[in-house]
């Protein structure tokens, strides 16, 4: 029995996490949670699963939990996420919240020698070296939850390091796709929410539909398959069936398959490498898919995934002003206080004016955080 810790069950990964957890019961136990401010939500978990520690948002929201669940231990805030990721009797921690809040509890878990299972990306955005060092010290496995990521890794299964050509990482081009750039001054956030191949949480679905989530996907990839930029290619794949490929040196493509659900590449990152049989898993019949296509992504149309490569060759404080900066904005236009291509111009913003310094430890990781969000909260209009 493998004991797990889930960091943001209420979540869209978190609750398909849940369901592959259900469906494995004889395998697979949920040990920790942690929610955020879905307290209803919560409520519905805890009624039907019983879990040792859960960690909420709010002090107030954990007092008050405490008196109807007596039997369970409530944490909360910063601090409490940090308790659930290293909770001594788990094995291994998914880390399914969103955006930067997600890098310390990475940290934490790995040094408390807990595998860890990773949907947030932003982790290694910011925090790569300092992930892949702390992997490498405390010899515990990252495995990617991000179906991109998961599908390089399965297509890696038994082929050297030495023999990858280069990671070919597909992209569905999000809610816009078909859209000119002049018609992407007008578009609301009601159509941003709309991607046409997966249901996903607001900000991934709005990173989709601006090419920022493909971005943030190529630097994710270069931590986790240490593949240089350059080897790193992005296609437009609308189908949304393969859901990336390497190419290896003797010119062969392996590609993982699959209908758009994120129970598959969880269900992998948890019980890898074995693959137990599921009935909730959906399958893809292969006869009925029709065609797919394939296109060269457009740097000029997605400047967002331009800027991506640049930041992530550079590195620095740069990828956390980017991500940052993109945090920010998103939560601005899902606040109905930007347009949606304001989205670009600040994050573009953020990375040209505040001053590049290429060595960053933890401390200078949060300190830029904070001056790209002020940054964008600033000219945002706030
Ligand atoms: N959704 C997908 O299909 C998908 C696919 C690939 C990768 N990912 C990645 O997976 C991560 C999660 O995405 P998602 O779509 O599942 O996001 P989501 O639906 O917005 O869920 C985020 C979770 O994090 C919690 N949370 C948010 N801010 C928090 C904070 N400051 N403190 C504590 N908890 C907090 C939320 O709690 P409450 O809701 O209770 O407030 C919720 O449980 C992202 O990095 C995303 O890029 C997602």
């Amino acid at each position: 029995m493998k004991n797990i810790a889930v960091l943001g069950i209420t979540g869209s990964i978190g609750l398909q996490t849940f369901e592959v957890i259900k469906e494995l019961n004889n395998e697979l136990r949920i040990i920790a949670i942690s929610a955020g401010n879905n307290i209803d939500l919560l409520k519905e978990i805890l009624d039907d699963y019983f879990v040792e520690m859960v960690c909420v948002r709010s002090g107030s929201d954990a007092y008050q939990l405490k008196q109807i669940y007596p039997k369970i231990e409530f944490v909360f805030g910063d601090e409490g996420l940090i308790k659930v990721a290293t909770y001594s009797k788990a094995d291994l921690v998914v880390n399914a919240l969103v955006g930067f809040v997600g890098l310390r509890p990475t940290l934490a878990a790995i040094k408390a020698k807990k595998d860890v299972a990773l949907a947030n990306k932003e982790t290694l955005v910011v925090g790569g070296r300092l992930v892949k060092d702390a992997i490498a010290e405390y010899k515990v496995k990252l495995l990617p939850i991000d179906s991109e990521h998961s599908a390089i890794l399965q297509a890696l299964q038994g082929n050297e390091h030495s023999s990858i050509s280069k990671l070919i990482i597909t992209a569905s081009g999000g809610s816009f796709r078909d859209k000119t750039r002049d018609q992407l001054k007008e578009v609301s956030k009601e159509q941003a929410l709309k991607h046409p191949n997966w249901s996903m949480g607001a900000k991934i679905t709005i990173d989709s539909a601006t090419m920022m989530n493909k971005g943030l996907e190529v630097i994710e990839a270069h931590w986790l398959f240490d593949v240089d930029f350059d080897d790193i290619e992005v296609i437009m794949h609308p189908e949304s069936i393969i859901h990336s490929m390497v190419e290896f040196k003797d010119g062969a493509i392996i590609a993982q398959l699959g209908t758009p659900d994120m129970r598959i590449p969880i269900q992998y990152a948890l019980c890898y490498p074995k693959r137990p049989y599921s009935k909730i898993n959906s399958r893809l019949d292969i006869t009925k898919v029709g065609s797919l296509n394939f296109k060269a992504s457009d740097h000029h149309r997605f400047p967002l995934l331009r800027l991506a490569y640049e930041v992530g060759r550079l590195q620095g404080n740069l990828p956390t002003i980017m991500n940052a900066a993109n945090e920010e904005a998103v939560s601005l236009f899902l606040a109905d206080k930007i347009k949606f291509l304001q989205i670009e111009d600040l994050i573009m913003q953020a990375c040209s004016e505040i001053p590049f310094v290429a060595e960053v430890d933890i401390e200078d990781i949060f300190y830029y955080d904070k001056i790209a969000r002020q940054l964008v909260q600033q000219k945002g209009g706030y």
